[in-house]
């Protein structure tokens, strides 16, 4: 099984990797080819150089999760909770290394970001994903999650044309009074 950790700067070249990896796993044939041609593995470090440099503040918690394996990083995970004016949690990323799939990665990662998101008083939790992303769904409905409803978006590229993304949501019960 893999440790987990929180996510650190230095990691940012190795994530980018992983998350471009896992990108042109999963969305090829689900995305245009133009859009993952225009991805690379710096453009994904230099996304996660800015993801660190904006760091939590009172009205927001984010964090990056890594899951380390035989020493690389095998997956992570980013989510935020917004507290104002109401608390809203978000996974906003799972990704797991194309070569790891299907090892309980993912479940271990995922257990993680909802305990997280628990402990700074989230009770209801928000995953978006494309609708072609059939693994994504059984793996969302595996670990808890509900299909919630669709929606169209534009590319996150600013290309023409529009995804279809599926919202799923979990509840979580809230934590017991002592006593
Ligand atoms: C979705 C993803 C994170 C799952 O990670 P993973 O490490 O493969 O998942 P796990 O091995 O922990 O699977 C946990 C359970 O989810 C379910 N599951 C996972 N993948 C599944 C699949 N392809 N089909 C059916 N069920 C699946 C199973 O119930 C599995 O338990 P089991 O293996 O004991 O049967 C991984 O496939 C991934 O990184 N995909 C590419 C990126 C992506 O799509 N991210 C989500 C974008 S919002």
């Amino acid at each position: 099984m893999p440790t987990l950790r929180p996510a650190d700067p230095d990691d940012a070249e190795e994530l980018g990797h992983v998350r471009h990896a896992a990108w042109l796993w999963a969305y090829r044939g689900q995305v245009s080819e133009q859009h993952l041609a225009e991805l690379s593995p710096l453009r994904e470090r230099l996304a996660w150089l800015e993801w660190f440099s904006q760091p939590s503040s009172p009205s927001i918690t984010k964090e990056a999760w890594v899951a380390v394996h035989g020493g690389r990083i095998v997956g992570f995970t980013t989510h935020q909770v917004l507290r104002d004016p109401i608390v809203l949690a978000e996974l906003t990323e799972i990704y797991v290394r194309p070569d790891v799939i299907r090892a309980g990665v993912g479940r271990a990662l995922m257990n993680n970001a909802v305990d997280r998101m628990a402990q700074v008083g989230a009770t209801d939790l928000v995953v978006r994903v494309l609708e072609g992303n059939v693994r994504a769904h059984r793996f969302y409905e595996a670990l808890g999650w509900s299909r919630v409803r669709q929606f169209k978006k534009p590319y996150r590229l600013g290309e023409a044309g529009s995804v279809t993304v599926v919202q799923y949501e979990r509840r979580l019960s809230p934590p017991t009074e002592p006593g």
